[in-house]
This record gives structure tokens, C-alpha cells and sequence, in this order.
């Protein structure tokens, strides 16, 4: 069996890739609730001060910001393939490291599903994306608008429950971290530098079948 050291983390990328996408999300789902709200409550008046200029800005933030999200992503699920995460503690219970497995795996499934539909949904229905269009990038899809605005209703279902995932995700973290302390935050932090993820222990040595010679080096 495994023992746990305290200090295993996981890898940098790994750990810049999360707090990256932290930061993303921070800006995104504020700017896409906001800039729906007037479409939704059906008039301006209802939002004093706000003009359709604030909005168009936030939509071209949120496609922006979306583009990068776009590349940051599927270039955290291509690190998360390529590296292997260190194993949870083991006073961790088994259920509660399934479900950990389970919820973190969802969490990169609705990302992806996210930034996906995002992009269906705006260059299906044959709108711009400012930043891509100034980076010169080409769209990457032709029009289909049926497809779009499934997509739209994905994008929304999907930013509903990636909100409440990331909330019991964050409050699962706050739990270990305050009430069981066993070190699972620092797992993930810092985001740079912090020194190598530190080696597993192996555990305690398998028992050896021949006693160890008196010329054994080592007991020297
Ligand atoms: C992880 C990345 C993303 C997050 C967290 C996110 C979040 C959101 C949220 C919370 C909303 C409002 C939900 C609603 O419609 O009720 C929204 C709407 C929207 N998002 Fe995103 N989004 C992301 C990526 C993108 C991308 C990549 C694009 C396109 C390039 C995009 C384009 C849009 C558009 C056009 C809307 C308005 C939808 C409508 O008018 O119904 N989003 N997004
Ligand atoms: C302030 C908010 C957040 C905190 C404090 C936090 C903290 C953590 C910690 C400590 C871990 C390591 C868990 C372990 O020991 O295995 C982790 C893993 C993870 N977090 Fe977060 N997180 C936050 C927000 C987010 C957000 C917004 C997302 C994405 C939407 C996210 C996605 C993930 C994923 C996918 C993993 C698993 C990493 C892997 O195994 O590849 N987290 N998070």
C-alpha cells in the first residue's frame, strides 16, 4: 500500500493550468451572465445605466476571453493525458476518491463542452470573434444555425452546471483543507514554481526473504 507524504503535488503544469483557468472563469461567467440579463428581462429600462454599447463590449469580452479559453483548455486536457496525478491520500475513504476521480473527470467534460458549444454557437449562427478574426483565424466551421442554437442551449445548461460542480468542488477543498487539514490544497498550490512535486513515499519496504549481508554497503 501507498502511504501518503504531505507534501506530494502535482506537477507545474498541471498546477498553472488550474489557476489559470480559475482566473478565465472569474471574468467569463460574470461577463455571460451580464450580458445576457437585458435579453432576458426583455428591456434596457430594467438595467438603468446600461446601454447596448456595455453590452456588445461584454459580448466581445466573453467571445475574446472565450477564444483564449478555447486554447487554454485543450491544452490542460492534452498536459492531463500526458501526466499522471499524484494519488489522493489514503485517509481518504475509497467511495470519497471515486467520487473525487468522478467529479474532477466531469469538471474537464463540461469545460470542454463549454468552449465547444460556445464557438458553435456563435460562428454557426455567422458571428464574429473579434480577437480571432484580428489574430487572422480563420473560422473552422461553416454556418449551421439549427446546430447553433442547440448549441446556445447547451452553452447555457452547461455554464449551470459547471457553476454548481465547481461550487461543491471549491467546498470540498475548503473542507479538507479547514476541518480535516490533511494537506489537500497544497496538492494544487502554488500555481508557479513551488519546487518538484515531491516523490510518494513507497511505503513501508517489502519484508526481505535474506537478512542483509554484513558487507552490505548501505550498513556502512
Ligand atoms: C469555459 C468557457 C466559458 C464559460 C464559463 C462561459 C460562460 C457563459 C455563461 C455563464 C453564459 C450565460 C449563460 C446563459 O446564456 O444563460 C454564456 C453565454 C454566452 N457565451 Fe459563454 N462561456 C464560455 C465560453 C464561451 C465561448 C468559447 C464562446 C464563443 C467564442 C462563448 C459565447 C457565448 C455567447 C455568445 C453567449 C450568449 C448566449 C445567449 O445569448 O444565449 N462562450 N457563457
Ligand atoms: C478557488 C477555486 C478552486 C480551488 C480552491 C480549487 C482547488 C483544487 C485542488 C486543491 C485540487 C487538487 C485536488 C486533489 O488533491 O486531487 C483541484 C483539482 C482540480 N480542480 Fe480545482 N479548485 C478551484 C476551482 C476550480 C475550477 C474553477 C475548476 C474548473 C472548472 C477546477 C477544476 C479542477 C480539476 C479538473 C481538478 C483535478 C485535476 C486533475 O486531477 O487533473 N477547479 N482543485
Amino acid at each position: 500500500m501507498t502511504r501518503f507524504t504531505p507534501g506530494a503535488r502535482y506537477d507545474g503544469g498541471t498546477r498553472f493550468f488550474h489557476w489559470l483557468v480559475v482566473l478565465l472563469f472569474l471574468a467569463q461567467i460574470p461577463a455571460g451572465v451580464a450580458m445576457i440579463v437585458p435579453a432576458q428581462v426583455g428591456e434596457f429600462q430594467a438595467l438603468p445605466g446600461v446601454e447596448q454599447s456595455t453590452i456588445d463590449t461584454l459580448y466581445i469580452l466573453h467571445k475574446g476571453l472565450g477564444a483564449i479559453l478555447i486554447a487554454v483548455i485543450f491544452a490542460r486536457v492534452a498536459w492531463r493525458v500526458t501526466h499522471r496525478s499524484p494519488p489522493l491520500p489514503n485517509t481518504i475513504p475509497e467511495l470519497e476518491r471515486r467520487i473525487a476521480k468522478a467529479t474532477h473527470a466531469s469538471l474537464y467534460v463540461l469545460m470542454v463542452l463549454m468552449v465547444v458549444t460556445g464557438y458553435i454557437h456563435v460562428i454557426g449562427l455567422g458571428f464574429p470573434i473579434e480577437l480571432l478574426d484580428a489574430l487572422g483565424v480563420p473560422p473552422l466551421i461553416p454556418r449551421m444555425e439549427r446546430l447553433a442554437v442547440i448549441s446556445s442551449f447547451v452553452h447555457r445548461a452547461t455554464a449551470f452546471l459547471l457553476v454548481s460542480l465547481v461550487g461543491v468542488h471549491v467546498g470540498e477543498v475548503l473542507r479538507h483543507h479547514f476541518v480535516l487539514k490533511d494537506g489537500v490544497l497544497g496538492r494544487m498550490w502554488p500555481p508557479i514554481g513551488g519546487g518538484p512535486a515531491q516523490p510518494m513515499d513507497p511505503g513501508p519496504e517489502e519484508p526481505r526473504a535474506v537478512p542483509p549481508s554484513t558487507f552490505d554497503s548501505s550498513s556502512r
